[in-house]
């Protein structure tokens, strides 16, 4: 299934700048306005496909509105795009513990967003399964936005942009949850990152020159780190324990929240390592500020216990030089293309 709407590809055609129909699964940065549905090579098929939420461009221009609106917090101070931010892929830079309202603090790392469209669940926990609701948990979240979807509604009802923006979007100016949900996964599920060095390299691009020491670094990381990272996201989705201490003042249980089984306590989502060089601090309460950090915890930092992952038993070791040679890899999976594509940035 493809959805094409290419109003971009018009107005460069239009302007005469360039002209020749491009593979949207090969094309680095896409016009401003193309908004459609990309499944790049190799990769499996995506969980959501807009599934009765067919793509527009006025659907879009909407969820990308409402992702930097202040009025979906309580006081008019916060909104997603506090605490993802675009130039480190949709992470909140610096910040271990996400900071919402009033300057308190959850108890978990903002992830990255992008190729959420593959997501089997949404949060560390998985506890929200559909990109289509996943916006509620923010929005009345009382350490996060700690709004009330009335007042929400009522707010963009009295706000003249928004009565315009749903009308382009859906016909009529009437503000609905579902609508302000479907046009936010429309923006979100567009945000697709596949154009690192590393994707270059697998798709025999320009720019996807691999030198030595990164190639040694791929195999490491296939030896090492890929049968929970694993390609072409780099998770497996799955729910494991990777050995870091339990943070005792946040006594976080993981899976087991959403599934009150003791086996699944500690286990969090596998977190993917795309982009990995820009979404630090790490881990799902953000306890590392580094990578270095981060190989540290696997070469002597992996704590023991019931549901640790058989896998991590004895940790990972790597020599010095492995080490910087496995970060060289890491490096190759940001993805600078899709950091600054403009389609993302802040509207106003
Ligand atoms: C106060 C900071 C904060 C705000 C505001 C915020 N988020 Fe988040 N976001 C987080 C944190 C922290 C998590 C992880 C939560 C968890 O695992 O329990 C998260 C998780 C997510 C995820 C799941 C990603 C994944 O891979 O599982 C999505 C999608 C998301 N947020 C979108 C949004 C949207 C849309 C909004 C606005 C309606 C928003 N966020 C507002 C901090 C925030
Ligand atoms: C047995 C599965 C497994 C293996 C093997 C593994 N990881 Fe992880 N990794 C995880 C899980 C699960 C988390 C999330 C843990 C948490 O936050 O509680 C994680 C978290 C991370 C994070 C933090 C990501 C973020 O966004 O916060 C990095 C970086 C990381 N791993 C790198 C690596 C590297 C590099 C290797 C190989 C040397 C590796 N991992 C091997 C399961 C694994």
């Amino acid at each position: 299934m493809r959805f094409v709407l290419n109003i971009g590809l018009v107005i460069t055609i239009a302007a005469g700048i360039s002209s020749c129909s491009v593979d949207p699964a090969i094309k680095p940065v896409l016009p401003a306005d193309n908004i459609e549905q990309v499944v790049p090579a190799g990769w499996p098929q995506p969980v959501y496909k807009f599934e009765n939420n067919p793509l527009s461009v006025e659907k879009f221009k909407l969820g990308r509105e409402l992702f930097y609106e202040e009025k979906l917090s309580a006081d008019n101070t916060i909104s997603c795009g506090s605490c993802h931010q675009n130039f480190v892929a949709f992470a909140h830079s610096e910040h271990a513990l996400s900071h919402g309202i009033n300057g308190s603090f959850g108890i978990r790392n903002s992830p990255g967003l992008f190729n959420l469209n593959w997501n089997t669940s949404f949060m560390w926990d998985g506890g929200v399964n559909h990109i289509e609701v996943q916006p509620l948990a923010p929005i009345t979240n009382p350490v996060e936005m700690n709004e009330d979807m009335n007042n929400v509604l009522a707010k963009l009802n009295a706000d003249g942009k928004y009565k315009l923006l749903f009308k382009n979007a859906y016909g009529d100016e009437e503000v609905t949850t579902e609508r302000m949900f479907k046009s936010l996964a429309q923006f979100m599920g567009m945000m697709y990152s596949y154009n690192s060095k590393y994707d270059l390299y697998k798709r025999g691009e320009q720019g996807g020159n691999m030198d030595a020491q990164e190639m040694a670094g791929y195999q490491l990381y296939q030896q090492k780190c890929a049968s929970c990272h694993t390609e072409p996201l780099f998770t497996d989705y799955a729910f494991r324990n990777n050995g870091i201490a339990v943070n005792i003042n946040l006594q976080d249980s993981g899976r087991a929240h959403v599934t009150a089984d003791p086996n699944d306590r500690y286990k969090f989502k596998t977190p993917t390592l795309r982009n990995i060089m820009l979404t630090a601090p790490y881990m799902h309460d953000g306890r590392f500020n580094t990578i270095d950090q981060v190989l540290n915890h696997y070469a002597s930092g992996v704590v023991q216990g019931p549901t640790l992952d058989p896998q991590l038993q004895s940790g990972i070791q790597l020599s010095a030089q492995e080490r910087t040679e496995l970060k060289a890899f890491l490096n190759t999976l940001t993805d600078y293309a899709f950091v600054y594509d403009t389609r993302f940035k802040d509207p106003n």
